[in-house]
C-alpha cells in the first residue's frame, strides 16, 4: 500500500518536474527588477486593451518580495503536485469533498457580481483552502492580512471569516483539515469549477494565471442561451 503511494508520488514528481522547472525559472527572472518592471507593464497594457478580460483578477507581481526563494519554490511545487494528483476531471464525476460550514451569516467577492447575475441558473460556493501566502511561508507583504498557515480548524475558520467579510453575499465554507477539497480539485492557489448534476462541466486552470472569471461567464452565457433556445422550441 505504502509502496504504491510512494511510487505514485515519485511518478507525480517526475511528471511535474519540467513544468515546475519552467515556473521556477520564471520566478528567478522576476527577481531582476528590469524583468519585473517589464512584465508588470505588459500586464497593465493587456488589461487596458482587453476590456473583456477586465473582470479577471490581474496577475499580482506587485510586491517587492523575492519571488525565487525556498518558500516560493515549495509553494509552487505543492501547487503543481496537487494539480497532477487531483481527482476532479472535466466531464467526470465531481468529487464530493468534505467541507466545514462557518456557522456565521453567509457572505461573498469580484466574483460576487457574476454570482448575482447568474443566480437564476447557478448556485455559487466558495471553499476557503490553505493559505497561498502564509506569514510563515511564501510571505507576501502586499496581502491585506498576515495569516499563518492554519494549525487547527479554529484557525482556518477564523481566517475564512475574514474572507467572508471581503465578499458579502457569497456562500463560503472551509476546507477540512485533511484538505480534502484542495486535494480533490487541485485548488491551490485558487481555481474555478462548474459542477452540474454531479459532473465537472467546467474546469478552470490552476490559479492565479489560470483563474479566469471571464471563462466562467462565457460558459454560463452559453448555458443560459441553450436553456432559452430549449424553452422556445417547446
Ligand atoms: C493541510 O494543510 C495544512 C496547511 O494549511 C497543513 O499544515 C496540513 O498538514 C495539511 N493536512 C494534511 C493532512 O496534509
Amino acid at each position: 500500500m505504502n509502496t504504491t503511494k510512494a511510487l505514485k508520488n515519485a511518478l507525480a514528481c517526475l511528471v511535474i518536474l519540467p513544468r515546475f522547472l519552467v515556473a521556477a525559472f520564471m520566478l528567478w527572472c522576476l527577481d531582476f527588477l528590469c524583468v519585473r518592471k517589464r512584465v508588470l507593464f505588459r500586464l497593465r497594457d493587456e488589461e487596458e486593451d482587453d476590456e473583456e478580460e477586465d473582470e479577471d483578477p490581474p496577475l499580482c507581481i506587485s510586491d517587492n518580495n523575492r519571488m525565487f526563494s525556498w518558500e516560493s519554490l515549495k509553494a509552487v511545487f505543492h501547487g503543481h503536485k496537487l494539480d497532477w494528483m487531483k481527482s476532479a476531471r472535466l466531464g467526470h464525476d465531481a468529487p464530493n469533498s468534505e467541507v466545514v460550514p462557518l456557522a456565521e451569516p453567509k457572505r461573498r467577492r469580484a466574483f460576487q457580481r457574476l454570482v448575482l447575475q447568474y443566480s437564476d441558473i447557478a448556485d455559487a460556493l466558495v471553499i476557503y483552502i490553505e493559505e497561498a501566502h502564509p506569514s510563515d511561508g511564501w510571505i507576501s507583504s502586499d496581502a491585506p492580512y498576515q495569516i499563518r498557515q492554519h494549525r487547527s480548524l479554529e484557525e482556518r475558520l477564523s481566517a475564512s471569516r475574514l474572507m467572508a467579510r471581503e465578499a458579502p453575499g457569497c456562500a463560503i465554507v472551509a476546507d477540512s483539515m485533511e484538505n480534502s477539497s484542495n486535494r480533490a480539485y487541485g485548488a491551490y492557489f485558487d481555481r474555478l469549477y462548474i459542477v452540474q448534476d454531479g459532473k465537472v462541466v467546467y474546469q478552470g486552470g490552476r490559479g492565479p494565471e489560470g483563474y479566469r472569471i471571464s471563462e466562467l461567464r462565457h460558459w454560463l452565457d452559453q448555458y443560459r442561451k441553450r436553456m432559452r433556445d430549449a424553452v422556445i422550441q417547446v
